[in-house]
């Protein structure tokens, strides 16, 4: 359900942005949002952020940043399916939608599933069975056009430990068919961005983890894309690191970004998502916003739902040693 709105009415005031309406409740003859009919005929899905408390007086109007979003999904995955060899089922039969401009966080144990129909979904592991489209783009039939609109960062971070910072992002500019200027005034922008400027011509051999994390964050944005896929990206970093990546990470779906973000850590999915799909042995198996998800499984945060779905104690979790990201199996 992507839209449960308490608030009887709402009126269109202002429809700004082709994304953004300023609403406000009340007595006016405002579009009743529940109606599918509404909806259909705006094609929309709203997502609301309240700007205070409501209140039972409606004569004082309140305003209510309503955000209405295209009611396109920019990821559609139907029925998908992996099998590796060996019949390891590491995916089966999954369904989901993202909305373009939504936060979305996949949860999971490990082993679950998450790097594999993440690396599916960005054409980098071939599906055994299923679809999915990236902006309308069915990823196994148009794989150019799903590559310029998505930037991944994957579990473990790649980088060319004898390139600099500048060098690495020049390249990737060039692998998207980028004008040098534009890449220039793109590696600017971003190192600013991630706060990197200062190391942009050293080898990145000599990057601390954070800084890894944040060049690589970096380094998927270099071509503008639409959806951002993340695989744990702050796993192995400090809290003071975790908390750079994640405002960076804000600030960008501010921005409109559609964000995918896989995470161990469940604060982190607590704070930044809003819509969480929590997947295990290769399904999912529950799927909503955090506040949904805790008042469905009876819990008081999102460890607990994910205790209690997957019965899986996250503390007491061991290492994948098959994880589905090439640069780990590269390793090994
Ligand atoms: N290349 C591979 N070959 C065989 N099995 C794999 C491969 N990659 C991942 N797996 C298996 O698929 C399952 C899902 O792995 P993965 O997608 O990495 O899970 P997660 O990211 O949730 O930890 C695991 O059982 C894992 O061992
Ligand atoms: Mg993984």
């Amino acid at each position: 359900m992507l839209f449960k709105l308490t608030l009887p009415r709402i009126q269109a005031s202002t429809v700004h942005n082709n994304n953004i309406l300023l609403a406000r409740s009340g007595y006016f003859s405002g579009i009743y949002l529940k109606y599918p009919l509404v909806r259909q005929r705006f094609g929309y899905f709203a997502r609301i952020a309240c700007k205070g408390p409501f209140t039972k007086n409606r004569s004082s109007p309140i305003l209510v940043k309503l955000m209405l979003k295209s009611a396109k999904s920019i990821i559609e995955v139907r029925n998908l399916t992996k099998t590796y060899k060996g019949d390891v089922k590491a995916v089966q039969d999954v369904s989901f939608d993202v909305a373009e401009g939504e936060f979305f966080g996949f949860l999971g144990p490990n082993g679950a599933g998450k790097s594999t129909t993440m690396n599916m979904l960005v054409n980098l592991v071939k599906k055994t069975s299923g679809t999915v489209k990236i902006d309308g783009f069915e990823v196994s039939e148009h794989p150019d056009e799903v590559y310029k609109r998505v930037g991944f960062a994957m579990q473990e971070v790649g980088l060319d430990e004898v390139a600099t910072a500048r060098e690495m992002m020049q390249l990737h500019g060039r692998l998207y068919h980028m004008p040098a200027a534009e890449i220039e005034q793109r590696i600017k922008e971003l190192l600013k961005l991630v706060e990197l400027e200062k190391i942009a011509d050293k080898f990145t051999s000599t990057y601390s983890g954070g800084m890894r994390r944040r060049f690589d964050l970096a380094l998927s944005l270099i071509h503008k894309p639409k959806i951002l896929f993340l695989d744990e990206p702050t796993q192995g970093l400090d809290p003071h690191a975790r908390q750079l990546i994640w405002g960076h990470i804000r600030d960008l779906n501010k921005a409109g970004m559609t964000i995918f973000l896989t995470t161990h850590f469940m604060d982190e999915a607590e704070q930044l998502c809003e819509r969480i799909a929590i997947m295990d042995k290769g399904k999912i198996v529950t799927e909503g916003s955090p506040k949904e998800l805790m008042a469905k499984h009876n819990a008081a945060n999102m460890e607990e739902v994910f205790l209690k779905t997957t019965g899986s104690n996250l503390a007491n979790e061991e290492v994948n040693n098959n994880a589905a990201d090439p640069y780990v199996r590269a390793r090994r």
